[in-house]
């Protein structure tokens, strides 16, 4: 089929068409319009973790359909007005308030114009191997030469003299001396530092719970704010709302100061959105920011029914056990070629080459055209599933089996 797009997106050679419905639950598998069925351990890159076109999902939205779709962030509308109740009661951050956008990279926007504007400061701290979004704020945070690289002009990296609206500066990611040296040398202008607590596009690498805490207290100190880029790894993914309760736990005197997702949050239907506490958030007055289809009363609705469903079918639980479940595949039948498993819960990568070596392309394409299996692949030498949250043994042995297969066989 021609490719009618933007080349901006390596092509592949699957074009699906739908979801197939496994009798319980979202979907797990997909079909293509040959009538091939792949397992899915893509889902959108993270966004469908009740697996695909779940039936209460689709029901909400069916109902929200024939309610309300739009209406201007002028007014409130009920679904909007619930999933911020619902996200301030479920992140740990103190009397919430939320600004919803439409995807990860906006969230990455909003997160950036708040803490410049409510520190007044000019330098953000982000960390080698980040990935906050494309938009041209959020590619300057952005590691990823080849992402970056092409816009420094526009991004202002290169340091104040340029076309700078803010400065980034990038530090070796768990290196908390560094942090401290960089707020030493740069007192009053280190407005913030924004970090995954596990990186997702980077290579699946979570940070340490001493580093978070370190950072936590390293900012508080010196009248910064801590933002956690959970945009991949929120939502449940990690076995809890947040990724920070999973790796430093839920202390309230340790909360960040801002947090903000997209991709799981709607299920599978587009909506971002930062939490930060109010004492931060009211610095962004009337018309600092704003969208218009931002937090739409379709999104919000869809975000509540994916909440709920998470709640309702313990999937949190589920997705835990991920991680644990692939280490235990991996050491009852270990893959020489597999240099390393890292993960936590339902965000799993496995480390087939060096970090230069490039290697989990060809074999990501393997397994999808030859295992029908779906995998993306992140930090280049890592193969990542992020499966549906309820997945489990069976579809993990599948995954493992066909890695066994495609690592032990040299291509055709
Ligand atoms: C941690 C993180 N932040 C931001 C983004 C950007 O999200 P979006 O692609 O929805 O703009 C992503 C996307 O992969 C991400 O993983």
């Amino acid at each position: 089929m021609q490719d009618l797009r933007w080349p901006t997106y390596a092509s592949r050679e699957i074009t699906l068409e739908a979801a197939t419905p496994d009798g319980e639950g979202g979907a797990m598998h997909l079909v293509d319009t040959e009538g091939k069925v792949y397992l899915d351990a893509v889902t959108g890159v993270g966004c469908a973790p009740l697996g695909h076109a779940h039936p209460l999902w689709v029901e909400a939205i069916h109902h929200q359909l024939q309610r309300l779709t739009t209406a201007a962030n002028t007014f409130f509308t009920g679904p909007q007005q619930r999933l911020a109740a619902r996200l301030a009661a479920l992140f740990p951050i103190d009397d919430a308030r939320t600004f919803f956008c439409n995807s990860g990279a906006e969230a990455t926007e909003a997160a950036i114009k708040l803490v410049l504007k409510a520190t007044g400061r000019d330098t953000i701290i982000a960390f080698d191997r980040a990935f906050h979004g494309r938009t041209l704020g959020a590619v300057a945070l952005t590691a990823n030469a080849h992402y970056r690289e092409p816009y420094l002009r526009c991004t202002g990296e290169a340091g104040p003299e340029r076309f700078a609206e803010f400065r980034v500066l990038r530090l070796p990611f768990g290196d908390l001396d560094a942090v401290r040296a960089a707020f030493a040398a740069h007192p009053e202008r280190i407005a913030a530092v924004f970090i995954e607590p596990v990186q997702g596009e980077g290579g699946i690498y979570p940070a340490t719970r001493d580093f978070l805490v370190g950072l936590r207290e390293l900012t508080r100190e010196r009248g910064a704010l801590l933002g956690l880029d959970e945009v991949q790894a929120g939502c449940g993914r990690t076995g809890d709302w947040s990724s920070w309760t999973t790796l430093v736990g839920d202390a309230p005197e340790l909360r960040p100061d801002l947090i903000w997702l997209a991709k799981a949050l709607g299920g599978g239907m587009p909506i971002g959105a930062c939490i930060a506490t109010a004492e931060i958030a009211k610095s962004m007055g009337s018309g600092t920011h704003g969208t218009t289809f931002g937090g739409n009363p379709l999104a919000c609705a869809a975000a509540l029914a994916t909440l709920r469903i998470m709640e309702e079918e313990g999937l949190l639980a589920r997705a835990r056990q991920q991680t644990p479940l692939l280490h235990r595949i991996a050491a009852e039948e270990p893959i020489a070629r597999v240099k390393e498993i890292r993960g936590v819960g339902a965000m799993i990568g496995v480390q087939i080459g060096e970090p230069a070596e490039q290697a989990a392309a060809p074999l990501a394409r393997r397994l999808m055209v030859e295992h029908r299996t779906l995998v993306t692949i992140c930090g280049g030498h890592t193969v990542r599933l992020l499966l549906p949250y309820r997945a489990g043994e069976p579809e993990l042995r599948a995954i493992w089996s066909a890695l066994r297969a495609v690592l032990s066989v040299p291509a055709a």
